[in-house]
């Protein structure tokens, strides 16, 4: 139900640069599809204003088209540490390569989409931008850099740069038959989504790590009953959530200002503690906040710790936003705080079950945030509102977040190697379900770590009942603190490297599911390693032999 994508690109179609009429090519590269959309929005824009102009996947794109290109914009996001999405690799690396070519008659523009609280900020779009520059096309005007909550900012961005194209293609624009016959098919809209959520109703919540785990781990259960909501395996759940009524007290309380204030949050008045406990962001922290609130403010001693950039750097990553303002209180209005902090984003689980087991209901997995520091108890947003706050039979607002970039394989005889720790079991929980019930062939392999083996076996029953039915041909476990050393999942993927490499060649999927920071760049390199070992490769061709999985989507990633 996507809207079409425009006439997609054939490499000699298009004339030669210098007797090309000027035209907009709309490229998009996008992991979860918020870029795709917002590129598809773009050229409902385009086409109003009867420019010339044509959508395009990074991946269906030819790089070296882009000599024959007048007009560019790019819509593109980062994910994880920086990392661009499956489908702008290919773009990416060649605009940073030996092989781009000079681009001076180019005119582009950039729309990054990235998430403040990760160190490499829209790291993509800020590379396209500069590689464009680089090769010496200008920019039509400044790039911007969103944030989760990117719909205002990408809108305003996207109507200022069709108003200015107006004089640079207008003119040139010659309504050919193509162009105005090819209307996208608007997508069609699911009657639940992201600002339109479901009242889910909680089914049950429980602890599923042993009482003298160092983590706490909740199995969620979720009624979607009467919505009429679909997933896959690999699709993710959003749940929006409330802030802790103390967290809101206290912020209230640090501040001496009045809950019952009235204030406005886009538009809507309501009192100061709805806004807190329903509309902004209270937990997580983001440079965007302290540079507000310091406007505000202005303590010196704040001030000093952000012109120390590496150290201020460390210093966020420390804290929840409540630190900071409990460090630093200061004379702040109420609506003044409003403006400062920034709206509260849903957060997006892996889905943990599948349709066709669990059929209405929808399972996650949830790693519960709890911890002290500085003195003072630490709660996760959506994790302490999923673990505590919501009891059984009440609401939960959620939606579901396709995920296209982390599925089955097509075939039911392909075989998978499921690397999750943690909660990256989630997925593999969903995976498992659906070849159970699709009665699929190909060979599972899952290999699991987590701390302690009494402790923390996430699912150890189900493990257990589909290696006895054979739906599970091999399970192999890493629990890091069992022993004096510690081993994780990537130690035990090379002591079985031959037969991983086997099972490479045999055409299995391999994913990866949990910590993007320290596991998924371990197990990465573990993935390396056997292919250059077990393949016989140079390190180069280890490289080249697992980019060609990520391209083929047999390498996936679902990593946070
Ligand atoms: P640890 O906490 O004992 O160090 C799930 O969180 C599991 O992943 C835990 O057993 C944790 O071990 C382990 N883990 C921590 N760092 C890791 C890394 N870099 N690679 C793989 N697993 C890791």
């Amino acid at each position: 139900g996507l809207a079409a994508s425009g006439t997609p690109l054939t490499g000699g179609a298009t004339a030669a640069s210098s007797f090309a009429a000027p035209s907009l090519t709309i490229l998009y590269g996008s992991q979860t599809g918020n870029a795709k959309a917002l590129a598809q929005q773009f050229k409902a824009k385009a086409d109003a204003a009867n420019y010339h102009n044509k959508l395009v996947s990074m991946a269906d794109f030819k790089p070296r088209q882009l000599k024959n290109e007048t007009h560019l914009v790019v819509f593109v996001s980062t994910h994880g540490e920086g990392d661009a999405p499956d489908d702008a690799m290919e773009l990416h690396e060649f605009l940073g390569g030996k092989k781009a070519p000079k681009l001076p008659s180019l005119k582009y523009a950039v729309l990054s989409l990235g998430d403040s609280s990760y160190e490499f900020f829209c790291q993509t779009g800020k590379d396209f931008d500069s590689r464009l520059a680089a090769l010496g096309a200008k920019a039509i005007c400044a790039r911007a850099d969103c944030d989760v909550d990117y719909e205002q900012q990408a809108t305003s961005w996207s109507e200022k740069l069709i108003a200015s194209l107006k004089e640079e293609l207008v003119d040139a624009a010659q309504p050919t038959a193509a162009a105005t016959a090819a209307v996208p098919a608007s997508a069609v809209a699911s009657q639940y989504n992201k600002h339109h959520p479901f009242s889910a109703s909680l089914i049950e919540s429980i602890k599923i790590t042993g009482r003298d785990s160092v983590k706490d781990i909740r199995h969620v259960e979720i009624s979607l009953e009467d919505s009429g909501l679909t997933y896959e395996p690999g699709d993710a759940l959003g749940v929006w959530f409330t802030n802790a009524p103390a967290l809101v007290d206290e912020f209230v309380s640090l501040l001496s200002l009045d809950g019952e204030s009235q204030v406005t949050v886009k538009g809507d008045s309501m009192t100061l503690r709805q806004a807190l406990s329903e509309k902004l962001e209270l937990t997580l922290s983001y440079p965007g906040f302290v540079n507000a609130y310091q406007d505000y403010i202005k303590s010196s001693a704040l001030q000093s710790l952000m012109e120390e950039r590496a150290t201020f750097r460390t210093y966020l990553s420390e804290r929840q936003l409540i630190d900071i303002v409990r460090e630093h209180p200061g004379k702040i209005e109420a609506q003044q705080l409003v403006d400062a902090l920034r709206p509260l984003s849903p957060r997006l689980y892996s889905i943990a079950s599948s349709q066709a087991e669990v059929e209405d209901e929808v399972h996650l997995t949830v790693g519960h945030v709890d911890y002290m520091a500085f003195g003072q108890r630490h709660q996760g947003g959506a994790s302490g509102f999923l673990s505590e706050r919501v009891e059984e039979g009440q609401e939960v607002k959620v939606f579901i977040e396709k995920n296209n970039h982390f599925n089955l394989p097509q075939s039911d005889d392909t075989p998978i190697i499921m690397v999750g720790p943690g909660t990256g079991i989630a997925p593999f929980r969903a995976f498992m379900q659906e070849r159970d019930a699709r009665g699929a062939t190909g060979k599972n392999w899952l290999f699991f770590g987590n701390p302690h083996f009494t402790q923390d076996f996430l699912y150890q029953v189900e493990w257990q009942g589909y290696k006895k039915s054979g739906l599970l041909t091999n399970i192999t476990l890493a629990f890091s603190r069992d022993q004096k050393e510690k081993i994780y999942v990537q130690h035990r993927l090379m002591e079985h490297g031959k037969e991983v490499f086997d099972w490479l060649e045999a055409g299995a999927h391999f994913y990866v599911c949990g910590d993007a920071m320290h596991m998924a760049k371990d197990v990465e390199g573990a993935l390396l390693h056997i292919v250059e070992k077990f393949g016989d490769k140079t390190e180069q061709e280890a490289k080249e032999y697992v980019l060609a999985l990520r391209k083929a989507k047999r390498y996936q990633k679902d990593v946070y």
